[in-house]
């Protein structure tokens, strides 16, 4: 059998902390793949929709996610109707792809205020464009950034399931389900 570079891949358990111990690099490593991963939503006809986002905060623990957002961007919209998100994430260095699936919640107001006190005033003004995110305007930079308390909005993904697969000498996937209290069963590439 050939060797393996990543010996984390074919131990489920192993593999499991190895894809949080990625994600939570995505909060304090700006280089990290996992800074920036790929939110995916169901549009209101029932579309996929994807963009990239940035990765705000990782609990292992408790197996929660957060971005943040504008109150008014159409993620937040679609969210609304069909609270229910995926992220993807490749992994270059890890050979690691790691897709996820979570159960959305959307915080605003008095919620979401210590977080907003964190914010940096470069970081607030991403939140509260005028005219409001998606809106057509008449030339490219005919819009104004201000920092809008009342349009930012933190989204909380409760991690239901995560899809693994690590791509080696021999290519392994696995499931991780929370209804299975994170077990993880292995499943052909
Ligand atoms: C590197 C990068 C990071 C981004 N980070 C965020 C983010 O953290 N939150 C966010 O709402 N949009 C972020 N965006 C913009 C989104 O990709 C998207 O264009 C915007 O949120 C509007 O999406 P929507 O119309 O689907 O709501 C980011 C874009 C890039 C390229």
């Amino acid at each position: 059998m050939k060797q393996e570079v990543h010996d984390w891949a074919s131990d489920l358990a192993a593999l499991y902390q190895q894809v949080w111990v990625r994600l939570v690099r995505g909060i304090g490593d700006r280089h990290a793949p996992s800074r920036h991963p790929t939110l995916a939503t169901v549009t209101t006809d029932g579309r996929p929709r994807a963009r990239t986002v940035v990765l705000r905060s990782v609990d292992p623990r408790a197996g929660t996610l957060e971005i943040h957002t504008d109150l008014r961007s159409a993620k937040v919209e679609e969210l609304r109707a069909s609270p229910f998100a995926a992220l993807h994430v490749w992994d270059p260095s890890a050979h690691l792809q790691t897709r996820i699936e979570a159960d959305l919640t959307i915080m605003t107001g008095t919620s979401v205020s210590e977080t907003w006190s964190r914010l940096t005033d470069t970081t607030r003004s991403s939140y509260g464009v005028t005219p409001p995110p998606g809106r057509s305007i008449a030339d490219s930079l005919d819009y104004v950034k201000t920092a809008d308390p009342t349009a930012f909005a933190v989204l909380q993904l409760r991690v239901s399931a995560i899809d693994a697969l690590h791509l080696g000498a021999h290519h392994r996937r696995a499931r991780f389900d929370r209804e299975s209290d994170w077990q993880g069963q292995w499943l052909a590439p």
